[in-house]
């Protein structure tokens, strides 16, 4: 049995991104003259598209001298500032940040869930921590599947059993003690406030909040959890209070981890496994450590690129379309024109099989990352590709390396005075997770476990398939796209850049850089800019609304690609770029509430 391409979960968020659609803002004049491609014409019809021009809002950034932040929520940007303004640093803010989205977002922010950091020094060391779930220690290989070994529909997804153990907060802990300058109890603070004191919903986070309603009390007993006290749907502007999350985040700032992973947190979080058949036991929650992993690093053009390593899939599959793309001219082809739509597609159908084929935790299956990202290997990969005709994603297979058997999200971006640069991406996987709400605790628990290949070759929500490297096993973490990467420039730092969106995070991200370093767009304009995806199987292209023009489309389609157009957007970028002239740009994505600030 297959499980749906797009959970009710991610429908929410998707929904959500649509809400704010506007996208007739005026274009850049500079742009269409440096690219040449943004003349429209009539012929829209064999895809029914109507054309709006090639950005989704003309959303102009914000800069600063000192510091920036980019995230989700403005409440969370601001906290960062205050971080900042208060004499933190970069992480101490990023730190502050990650617990406030807890409380002011809750459909991704988290202390449930997990996430992955990318951080460079102000000296340019690099450092990548991985607080990604992980599975428990009674996790096992079928257990998703009935007797007669089909899924069942949604256990992966909604329920008790859908969750990973969670790793964010060990992941703050981790990284505070590591490089944090401002006390513990000092960047908790601000997320206590708002839980306590309330945050204003903002009309996206209500409309959330009503519509998941349903699942929220068929999982919960308890019937206060992000619900008014008479059940009616929340509107624009009221207070959502969260005592009891405020009383597990006074627990962290007093206790440390043990504030969570022992102690009256863990003793609730368990019982609440239990109490709805879930798996997470004390010694899954004492056992869970993040992971600092060296940063998988490599060059595009003369740019260097700074990301996530395995257990991401997207460090490597970032740097694998990149160096793909590298031998052509996309900048003289221009932005979104066929060849260069072309040449990434393809480039996104090998890269996506690869995935599938190779990609898990590290500590449970060789990961042959070098191999995957070695320029001759990726040249190989071109051997089949002809400009003429699309090639069969069926045809299309993980590539040959000796010695290897196939076996609601959110990111931000940080930046201090001093141009230490943190970039985090951190999820529940869908929009609130798993819809378990810890009793007791007030917070949400990941329904990070349908990451996992449940089931050779069965999609998950996001469609993407996988294998052996990435089965289900206790203590092992499950594969994910989330790409956080900073980019360097002559040895400087360039761009911080991430983005929520599950499959769709890769080729976000590849699109945003490249939007930048080839085809000479501000960081605002390559967040703003209609995108695009493929990930092999299904062998499509969705695209947003006005992302391709008529004559892009009519050659691809000429060509046998399959294009399809989206009714919702893609990515929610939250990127800074560091200008020449010192100026921080911070680039918030207009398709949600993601906001930046800056001083
Ligand atoms: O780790 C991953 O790849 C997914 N759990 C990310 C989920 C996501 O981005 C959902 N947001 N739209």
């Amino acid at each position: 049995m297959k499980r749906k391409t797009l959970s009710l979960q991610c429908a929410i968020i998707l929904f959500c991104i649509v809400l704010s659609a506007c996208r007739t803002g005026p274009q850049q004049p500079g742009l269409r003259q440096s690219t040449g491609m943004y003349q429209y014409d009539n012929e829209t019809k064999s895809v029914g598209v109507r054309k709006t021009g090639p950005y989704y809002s003309d959303r102009q950034a914000v800069t600063g001298k000192n510091g920036m932040v980019a995230s989700a929520h403005p409440e969370a940007s601001r906290v960062g500032v205050d971080m900042l303004k208060a004499g933190g640093n970069a992480v101490d803010a990023a730190v502050a940040v990650q617990f406030a989205l807890a409380v002011v977002y809750p459909g991704a922010g988290n202390v449930g869930g997990g996430g992955f950091m990318v951080y460079r020094d102000r000296s340019g060391q690099a450092y990548t921590l991985d607080f990604r779930e992980k599975g428990p220690e009674k996790a096992q290989k079928d257990m998703y599947l009935d007797s007669a070994g089909n899924v069942i529909p949604s256990l992966s997804i909604t329920g008790h059993l859908a969750s990973g153990v969670p790793g964010s907060v060990d992941g703050m802990v981790e990284a505070h003690r590591r490089f944090g300058k401002l006390s513990w109890a000092q960047v908790l603070q601000p997320a206590i406030d708002l839980a306590e004191k309330g945050v204003v919903l903002t009309e996206r986070e209500a409309l959330g909040l009503n519509r998941t309603k349903k699942s929220f009390l068929a999982v919960n007993p308890d019937k206060r959890y992000f619900m008014k006290p008479d059940t009616t749907d929340w509107k624009t502007g009221e207070l959502l209070i969260q005592t009891d999350l405020g009383q597990v985040l006074r627990r962290i700032q007093a206790q440390g981890r043990a504030g969570f992973y022992e102690g009256e947190t863990a003793r609730l979080l368990v019982a609440e496994m239990q109490r709805g058949g879930g798996i997470i036991t004390e010694n899954d929650l004492k056992n869970y450590h993040a992971i600092w992993r060296d940063p998988l690093v490599g060059t595009y053009r003369n740019y260097k690129i700074i990301t996530m390593p395995p257990t991401s899939s997207g460090g490597v599959a970032l740097l694998q379309l990149l160096r793909l793309v590298e031998p052509y001219p996309l900048r003289k082809w221009g932005w979104n024109s066929d060849s260069t739509v072309q040449v990434m597609i393809e480039a996104e159908r090998r890269v996506y099989a690869d995935r599938a084929k190779f990609l898990g935790d590290p500590d449970f299956v060789k990961v042959p990352v070098q191999e995957l990202i070695d320029r001759n290997y990726l040249k190989n990969r071109w051997a089949d590709f002809s400009f003429d005709r699309a090639t069969d994603s069926k045809n299309v297979k993980g590539g040959n390396l000796p010695g290897y058997e196939s076996l609601e999200t959110t990111h931000f971006s940080v930046v201090d005075k001093d141009g230490n640069a943190v970039a985090i991406t951190t999820t529940l996987n869908g929009g609130y997770g798993s819809r378990v709400v810890v009793g007791g605790a007030g917070f949400l628990m990941n329904n990070e476990m349908d990451d996992f290949s449940i089931k050779p070759g069965v999609p998950n929500m996001f469609g993407l398939i996988g294998n052996q490297a990435n089965a289900v096993a206790p203590g092992k973490r499950m594969l994910s796209s989330m790409t956080p990467t900073i980019v360097e420039q002559e040895g400087k730092l360039y761009m911080v850049v991430g983005t929520p969106g599950g499959s769709t995070i890769i080729t976000s991200v590849f699109q945003t850089i490249l939007n930048v370093l080839d085809h000479g767009m501000t960081m605002q304009q390559s967040v703003n800019a209609l995108k695009f995806h493929h990930q092999w199987l299904p062998d499509k292209t969705t695209f947003e609304n006005g992302a391709f023009s008529d004559e892009t489309i009519r050659k691809l389609q000429a060509r046998g690609y399959i294009l399809e157009q989206l009714t919702n957007s893609l990515g929610r970028m939250d990127c800074i770029l560091f200008r020449p002239d010192g100026t921080l740009e911070g680039a918030s994505d207009p398709r949600a509430d993601n906001t930046s600030v800056g001083y």
